[in-house]
């Protein structure tokens, strides 16, 4: 399966937030709080991976959507506040294609460090995470409603060994990032 990680756009919203509702447990940003993630490209870089058609992709059409992940910028390190892949998509390597893009993401703006929040609960996560190069560091007291849960929180060293040797593309796609 050939994917493109790009930065998410306008048009993109309604299908992610079809993955986002694939997951009960995921807090729900909804159309309105992707929205805002789109107008504040200072403060979040938003990424989807695009399912590319045999022929490509052509001009003003847009493919199926197998994930997407949001980056909060903050003042020396990223945060990833959003990762996710639909059910028909897991296992195939597309939540590790759009963490190396957050990563090549976090190094462009001199972050030295990525961070995240899980549920206790999400084992998968956990051990993805873990596969990725991300050790505990810290737990949240109930960090999460519905149900109430605590977090594990995690971080990777953006200079460690890079995720998609060759890069992600994610940078080339995406013209001048602010920083
Ligand atoms: C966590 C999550 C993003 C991982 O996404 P994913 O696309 O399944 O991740 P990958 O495919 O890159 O890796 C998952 C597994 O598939 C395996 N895999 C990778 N490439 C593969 C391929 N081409 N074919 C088959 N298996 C593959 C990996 O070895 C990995 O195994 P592991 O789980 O034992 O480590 C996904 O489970 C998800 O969206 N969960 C629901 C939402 C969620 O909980 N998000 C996290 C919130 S903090």
């Amino acid at each position: 399966m050939k994917l493109e990680i790009r930065r998410m756009v306008e048009a993109d919203l309604a299908r992610v937030v079809a993955i986002e509702n694939c997951w009960d447990y995921l807090s729900k940003w909804g159309e309105k709080g992707y929205l805002k993630v789109l107008r504040e490209p200072c403060l979040y870089c938003p990424l989807v991976a695009e399912v590319e058609s045999a022929g490509g992709p052509s001009a003003g059409e847009t493919g199926a959507l197998a994930g997407a992940a949001v980056l909060a910028l903050m003042v020396d390190r990223g945060e990833l506040c959003n990762l996710m892949v639909p059910p028909r998509y897991l296992g195939k390597g597309v939540g590790k294609r759009l963490l190396a893009g957050c990563m090549e993401v976090a190094r462009h703006w001199r972050f030295s460090r990525i961070f995240l929040e899980v549920r206790q609960s999400n084992r998968r996560a956990i051990r993805f995470y873990r596969r990725n190069g991300f050790r505990i560091v810290s737990r949240r007291s109930n960090y999460y409603r519905d149900p109430l849960e605590d977090a594990w929180v995690m971080e990777r060293a953006t200079a460690a060994e890079p995720l998609s040797p060759g890069g992600s593309g994610v940078l080339q796609g995406m013209g001048a990032l602010p920083r």
